[in-house]
């Protein structure tokens, strides 16, 4: 490991949270359980947890080994440990991904701002399915009310990072994450003891391979990459504030484990509440802001203080999560702006928030406002979205797997797994056979698909 005076993590339990806290997000709450309503449900979920295992939890740990043994952020790691090669566009690309997707990311993330308030003030009380679809359409569409909150929420995520790696990332991440467990855990004793919720379990826990198809698979191998935060040098530029004695292998481990442990509590508050008042589960994007306020209502419309309770508490939890995924994202451009340019920190990450509140303000626009421009048949948040998940993560992904498997001496891998010699490492043989081999080719195989090449 090269020794540095970087900041630092300052405890082990504040880099599982602060890793955990940049997977778990929007991906998990929003758009895993509509990933599972589309696909058929409990089939879907075991083929997901396969892709975590054999494909999330070995990338994530040549993430880790990248950042920690490179010391730098994503855009320089390569060029450290790979001098004079091309490599290093792997993680300028990564940069350039974390930029594009806070542009958009934020955009959502303010929306569960606005809709933590209409909770607040009640203003779900009396409001039928067709109200909430109106007023979400509403306020999509209307030109300053997301932007406002985007710009909040964009500001909220710089204050945090501004105040730096331990006292900024650590310290909200350790107080969020376990508040976001417990708000969790209580939504889901709600929903499960609804009437009419065991449809919804059932749907969550028995399987019907009879609707897997090669997209389905896909599909879940998509969803475990963009929520595991894989693919753009977050968790490698996490990774580089990490002390020398942490256990990449385990670190990644617990990560994965409460990434998926919350994308399923997710689901079991959504398909319960869904199905106890009759909603459909393959409702799509719109599940969490149109159908959910809907079911809060429908569910608890006898005791309109637990509607409220409700609703008030789910959308606070969805804020949560996404600012930890947010200040993630921030930190991987901020670090590099920082590192690369020799701007103070404070300087670099105002450029990050003033450029990102600029296009995220182009990208809601183009949800109401500005729809009839497009680019390549898509507006700017269509765009963003599609380039970033469908093309630069999944590339991302391809080209760390290859590089750990393949081009990086095999003596650094082996040296990061154990901390050199320190812990058994038993796991890196298996590793070293899926970075090179599996992971190339599923990678390879869910790109290609999902630019449409195999349809
Ligand atoms: N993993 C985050 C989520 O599930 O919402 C999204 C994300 C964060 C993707 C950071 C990529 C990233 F680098």
């Amino acid at each position: 490991m090269v020794k540095t005076n970087r900041a630092n993590f300052g405890s082990k339990l504040g880099i599982i949270l602060a890793s955990a806290g940049s997977a778990v997000g929007l991906g998990n709450i929003w758009r895993f359980p509509y990933e599972t309503g589309n696909h058929g449900g409990a089939a879907f979920i075991l083929i997901y947890l396969g892709c975590i295992i054999l494909l999330g939890l070995p990338i994530m740990i040549s993430e880790f080994l990248i950042g920690r043994r490179s010391q730098a952020n994503a855009g320089r790691s390569y060029s450290i440990l790979k001098p004079g090669t091309q490599w290093k566009w792997v993680g300028r690309i990564g940069v350039l991904a974390s930029f594009l997707i806070l542009s958009y990311y934020s955009v959502v993330a303010g929306w569960t701002l606005e809709y933590t308030l209409q909770a607040a003030t009640n203003s779900f009380a009396g409001k039928s399915a067709n109200d909430f679809i109106v007023s979400f359409q509403l306020f999509s569409g209307n030109p300053w009310r997301p932007l406002i909150w985007l710009t909040v929420f964009l500001l909220a995520t710089h204050f945090i990072i501004v105040k730096g790696v331990e006292k900024g990332i650590e310290k909200s991440s350790k107080m969020m994450m376990p508040a976001l467990f417990i708000l969790l855990l209580i939504l889901v004793v709600y929903s499960v003891t609804l009437p009419g919720a065991e449809k919804g379990i059932a749907f969550l826990l028995k399987p019907d391979f009879s609707k897997v198809n090669g997209e389905v698979f896909l599909g879940a191998m998509g969803q475990a990459f963009f929520s595991l935060s894989l693919g753009m040098g977050c968790l490698s530029t996490y990774a580089s504030y990490f002390g020398k004695h942490t256990d990449l292998a385990r670190t990644a481990f617990s990560v994965g484990i409460i990434d998926t442990v919350i994308a399923i509590l997710a689901g079991f508050i959504i398909f319960p509440a869904a199905f106890a008042v009759g909603i459909q589960p393959d409702a799509g994007p719109s599940l969490i802001f149109i159908t959910l306020p809907n079911v809060f209502q429908q569910a608890f419309g006898e005791v309109p203080a637990l509607a409220f309770i409700f609703s008030v508490m789910f959308y606070i939890l969805l804020a949560v999560a996404a600012i930890t995924s947010t200040i993630s994202l921030h930190e991987v451009a901020t670090a590099y702006l920082h590192e690369q340019f020799k701007m103070t920190r404070g300087k670099a990450a105002k450029f990050v928030t003033g450029g990102c509140i600029f296009l995220g303000i182009f990208c809601s626009l183009s949800l109401g406002t500005t729809k009839e421009y497009t680019l390549f048949g898509m507006g700017l948040f269509d765009l963003f979205d599609f380039v970033t998940t469908k093309i630069m993560l999944p590339l991302g992904g391809l080209l760390i797997s290859i590089f750990t498997g393949w081009v990086l001496d095999k003596k650094i891998v082996k040296g990061e797994i154990t901390n050199d010699g320190t812990l058994k490492g038993v796991i890196y043989p298996y590793l070293i056979f899926i970075l090179k081999y599996i992971a190339p080719v599923a990678i390879s195989f869910i790109f290609i698909n999902e630019l449409g090449f195999l349809k």
